[in-house]
């Protein structure tokens, strides 16, 4: 018997997108690529390279053109829009550029959207759970407010919440930091990486900033649609804190 926890929380094999008809454009490539379940990963390459297609193919948003992905070792492309539905509700979480938050609707019931949409609502638990969330982001008192309220850092907290709220397997980040000045993305990366290795969900970020990415367990280069680098980053100050105290 294999490992479960070493089984890939996601894999795509000769994943490849092509948009428009005849040529085309070919945004990915015969991409090949695995996620360790709780592993964070940042996705970097230059404008155009075929980050967000990834995501967008790994997230089910949309339909590879030949290949296939597997989240949690289920093939994608044998699902049914039903079923495409659940791994969106059930296992992934997704945070964008924008945070998307829904100014009708309080802090709290943006953030409690995802189990208001699918999984016949939330429970008292679920409540629980997000305004706990909510208040280990720092907006505790913020709940009640309307997004328009937030600053830009505190939204995308509150968005963060949300795509916590469903307690998925894979969180799928696309450039979270990127609308935000450097002190507060360097903020929101800081606490993406918190609630990876508090609960042990897998991250795949894409970004743009050089100094973030090296704060990844892992970087994977994309280039014209293909994955030219993947790469462990080496952490030696870690070993040194891990050290006890004399
Ligand atoms: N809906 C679409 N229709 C046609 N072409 C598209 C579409 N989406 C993306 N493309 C093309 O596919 C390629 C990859 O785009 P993608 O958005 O994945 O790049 P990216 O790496 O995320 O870039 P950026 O860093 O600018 O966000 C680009 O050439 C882009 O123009
Ligand atoms: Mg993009």
């Amino acid at each position: 018997m294999d490992n479960i926890l070493e089984r890939p929380v996601v894999e795509t094999v000769k994943l490849s997108k092509r948009y428009g008809d005849g040529v085309g454009t070919w945004a990915l490539r015969g991409v090949d690529f695995c996620a360790r379940p709780g592993e964070f990963v940042a996705v970097v390459g230059a404008s155009g390279s075929g980050k967000s297609t990834l995501l967008n193919m790994i997230g089910a948003l949309d339909r590879p053109t030949s290949g296939f992905v597997k989240i949690n070792g289920q093939d994608t492309s044998k699902l049914d829009d039903n079923g495409l539905a659940a791994l969106r509700g059930g296992t992934l979480g997704f945070i964008f550029q924008f945070h998307y938050l829904l100014n009708e609707f309080s802090v709290l019931e943006n953030a409690l959207m995802p189990l208001s949409i699918c999984n016949g609502g939330p429970t008292s638990d679920d409540v629980e759970w997000v305004k706990s969330l909510l208040k280990r982001v720092g907006l505790a008192d913020r709940m009640k407010h309307r997004p328009g309220q937030l600053s830009g850092g505190q939204q995308q907290r509150a968005a963060i919440v949300r795509a916590l709220a469903n307690r998925p397997k894979v969180i799928l980040a696309d450039e979270p930091t990127g609308n935000l000045d450097s002190q507060n993305g360097a903020l929101v990366f800081d606490l993406l990486r918190e609630l990876n290795s508090l609960f042990g969900i897998a991250f795949l970020l894409v970004t743009h900033d050089d100094r973030l990415a090296q704060e990844a367990e892992r970087i994977v280069m994309v280039e014209d649609g293909r994955i030219v680098a993947d790469y462990e980053v080496a952490r030696v100050e870690e070993e040194i804190d891990d050290r006890p105290i004399a």
